[in-house]
Order: C-alpha cells, then structure tokens, then sequence
C-alpha cells in the first residue's frame, strides 16, 4: 500500500480497496449534512436517512481497515436546525464500540443566533475496534502557567522541589474539552478551505492515537490537515479527497510545511 500520499476519488469506494488492519488511527471530518449549506458537498443527500445510511458504510469501511488497537475520529457539528450528528453518534455508537465524545471548544462562538446561544464548539466522536486501544496520554499534555507553577511549588508535601518543578512543567493530562482556537479570515494557516480544521487541533489527535511511523487514514482530507500533522509527527499517511482543488491546496501545503522545517533546522544549526 502506497502511503504519504492523496487518493484522488470517492471515499467509499476508495476505502474498500485499502486493506484491512493497516492503519492504527483514522481521522475523519466529513460532510456534516446541510451544515455548510453553500458548499455542494454538504448538501448531496435528499433526507437525513440517506446520509445516516452512506455514513454507516464508510464507517464500517474505516472500522475494518483499523489495526485491533486503532481509534477512529469522527468530526461532527450541528446547524440551526440540522442535528443530524446526533443521530450519527447513537446509530454508530450501537454498531461500533464507543470510545470517547471529544468536544473541540472553538474558543470563540460562531454564527450567531437570535433565539438561542451562541455555539462554540463542535463535536469528535471515538470509537474503537477492540477492547485495548494505543492511547498516549503522555503525549498531550497542557502547560501550565509560571504563576500556577509557582503557587503549586509553595506545597510545602513535596520535599523534592525540583522533581516537583519537572514534573508540572510537563503540563497536566488533557481533558476530552480540547480548547484550540478556531482558525480566523486573517490566520496565516488558512488556506482556501471553508471548514479546514487548525492543525494544532488534528496534531493532538494524531499524537495520542499513534507512535511514529504509524499509519493514519483521513478520508475526507479537504485541504490537507491531517496529511500535515502527520508528515510534521513523523507518521505515515493516507489521504482521500474528490475535488482537485483541496488536493492542489494539500500538495502546497505539505511541500511548503516541509520547507519552513527545513529553513528552520538550517537556522538553528547555523546558530550552534
Ligand atoms: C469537512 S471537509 C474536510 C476538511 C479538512 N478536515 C481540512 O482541514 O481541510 C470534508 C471534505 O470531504 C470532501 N468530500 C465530500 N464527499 C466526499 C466523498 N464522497 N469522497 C471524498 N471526499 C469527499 C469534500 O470535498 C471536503 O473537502
């Protein structure tokens, strides 16, 4: 199987010919249903029904190519009146064993409402194959502040304040609310994408599923995120995408990322 690289095409049918138990985490953000209601490819589906039903099979597709121990992401938001999400997450949670539901908290609202709050954040559905998943807590930890740090130094329990010192200035466990800021008109990621995800955001997800040189499968690969969080993480990757134009945008993307690593390992070996 060919890996790092962009399958031009339908993601069902795509899906179907990659092998089984090959990919240790699969990131999916796909059409929400009628969410996105300019784009043509939120809106393909007559009724509610017939989505649910297309997305019981690329589900069960992705569940089958997952490694035993593999986790499988699923993005998921809801429109003014669209909840179709919710809907999703019962049917798929009674076929697949469920993991987890992460809340990506936007941190700022989005698409104001006059009869009801503002929303502020979008929904990750996990589940998993078998009983025992690679989870690395470790990997995804959030930093502390200086002052929080200091305060908690003063704990007079800790006899050891340097091991203590080490210790919070690893940060502490990630909850499953993961606060990254959604990405604005004027953020220098942004790419030409209407609902391209921050990379920050897939990279906490890349890094807690999977070890480096892992497999990770996102079949709605839009403009490429997933393909550079992993190429940054040192994973392997499958992408799929059916419009040229976000595969073009991911080719830029990664070619470009690859390069500001590069000119940055040369800055700072020149500095030593
Ligand atoms: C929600 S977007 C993904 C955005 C992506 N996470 C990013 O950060 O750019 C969903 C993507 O799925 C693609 N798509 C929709 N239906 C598809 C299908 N049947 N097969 C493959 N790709 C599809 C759309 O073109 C769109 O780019």
């Amino acid at each position: 199987m060919t890996t790092n690289t962009v399958i031009s095409g339908d993601a069902l049918e795509e899906l179907k010919k990659l092998k089984a138990g090959t990919v240790q985490a699969v990131i999916a953000d796909p059409p929400y249903y009628n969410v996105l209601e300019d784009e043509a490819w939120d809106t393909q589906w007559k009724t509610p029904a017939e989505y649910l039903e297309w997305c019981d099979a690329w589900v069960a597709e992705s569940i089958r190519v997952l490694r035993d121990d593999g986790l499988c992401f699923i993005f998921g938001q809801l429109g003014k009146r669209e909840h179709a999400f919710i809907h999703l997450m019962s049917r798929l949670s009674q076929q697949h064993q469920f993991h987890d539901l992460i809340i990506w908290d936007r941190a700022v609202g989005y698409n104001e409402r006059r009869d009801s709050f503002t929303p502020q954040y979008e929904m990750i559905l996990v589940l998993r194959k078998g009983d025992e998943v690679k989870f690395k807590k470790d990997a995804v930890r959030i930093p502390y502040d200086a002052a929080t740090i200091e305060t908690y130094l003063k704990d007079r329990r800790y006899k050891d304040p340097a091991a203590r010192r080490a210790h919070l200035e690893k940060g502490k466990f990630a909850t499953n609310i993961l606060r990254v800021p959604s990405l604005k008109g004027a953020s220098k990621e942004k790419c030409g994408h209407p609902s391209q995800k921050p990379i920050d955001l897939i990279e906490k997800l890349v890094a807690c599923s999977t070890d480096e040189g892992d497999l990770v499968l996102d079949p709605f690969l839009g403009s490429g995120t997933t393909a550079v969080a992993a190429q940054r993480l040192n994973r392997q990757w499958i992408g799929i995408e059916r419009d040229e134009r976000y595969i073009a945008i991911t080719q830029e993307r990664l070619k470009t990322d690859l390069q500001a690593e590069q000119d940055h390992l040369l800055a700072s070996a020149a500095q030593n």
